[in-house]
């Protein structure tokens, strides 16, 4: 049995046969529209969301299988005060597998230990978020058509945003990766990330200038700045806007750049570029889905 907490867990050759079966499912919906009938996903949701949540509950119905679950904390027992070890244990009775979001640090880790059924993290605090990631690669493979030599730029709250702190550590496993780290220095990277990077050679560039980055790059990630990481109201509403990214900074930008961002979006990008061919986070929500198809396909063991 096994689950997904950290996107490393998974091999390159496990990554690309989840991008070939995403692949498929694109182009062979009807193939997979019963391979988990009978099977129930259980979606275990300590924190806000709306694409992560429903784009689970949409990949398990559209593989013919059934979905239960809660998604805000006060709604489980969670408020009556049951560890994530029991609410793994009870769950486990109920379902085939769980996807779980919460604010804390490793808690999805702990249900992972605790549970008799696959566990896949769907977001741990400031920490990781694996299944983001996959969405992040399936839409670099099909805009890019490889993740080698590319150069990456991440742009926004690099301290709390999970998704980059997984998408940091899928790309690095790749050729000739470089990162350009675009952040106010309240946001820089953590320093864990930061050392791992430079103890393996990274090319590394840190900057707060988004638009002098700009034309070097062939991955843009933009990042929402994460409110409610923040100690202080005050500080958050200092450094919100920081980026916000307009027609004018893509001025310099190559022609085949590619706009990510895993949304929701509040500010940092201005809505006159989602016409722009360049932008692809709407892409990547349609691509979230069919990875988490492949990823439940996986980890129950479905051919
Ligand atoms: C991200 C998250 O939850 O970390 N959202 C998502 O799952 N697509 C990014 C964010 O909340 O800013």
């Amino acid at each position: 049995m096994r689950s997904l907490i950290d996107i490393a867990e998974l091999s390159l050759q496990e990554i690309d046969s989840l991008i070939a079966t995403a692949n498929d499912i694109i182009d062979n919906p009807k193939k997979y529209a019963d391979k988990c009938r009978g099977k129930k996903l259980a979606t275990l949701f300590f924190e806000p969301s709306t694409r992560t949540r429903l784009s689970f509950e949409a990949a398990m119905y559209e593989l013919g299988g059934n979905v239960l679950g809660f998604s805000e904390a006060q709604s489980s027992s969670a408020a009556k005060g049951e560890s994530i070890a029991d609410t793994a244990k009870t769950v486990s009775c109920y379902a085939d597998i769980i996807a779980m979001r919460h604010p804390k640090e490793g808690a999805p880790l702990v249900a992972s230990m605790n549970a008799s059924i696959p566990v896949i993290n769907a977001g741990d605090g400031g920490h990781n978020h694996p299944t983001q990631t996959l969405a992040d690669l399936l839409t670099i493979k099909r805009e890019k058509g490889s993740f080698d030599n590319l150069t990456v730029g991440l742009c926004g709250d690099l301290k709390f945003g999970r998704t980059v702190h997984s998408l940091i550590n899928a790309l690095r496993r790749y050729k000739n990766v470089k990162f350009v780290l675009i952040s106010p220095t309240e946001l820089r990277i953590p320093e864990y990330i930061r050392e791992s990077l430079k103890k393996d050679n990274f090319e590394v560039v840190e900057t707060t200038d988004l638009e002098a980055a700009m034309s070097d790059l062939d991955i843009l990630y933009m990042t929402r700045v994460q409110r409610e990481r923040f100690f202080n109201e005050e500080e958050y509403l200092r450094l919100k806007d920081s980026y916000i990214l307009t027609t004018e900074k893509l001025a310099n930008a190559k022609q085949d750049l590619s706009i990510l961002h895993p949304l929701p979006r509040v500010n940092e990008i201005s809505v006159a570029i989602d016409n722009d061919p360049r932008a692809c986070y709407f892409k990547q929500v349609l691509n979230g889905k069919y990875m988490r198809m492949a990823l439940i396909l996986m980890l129950l063991g479905v051919e």
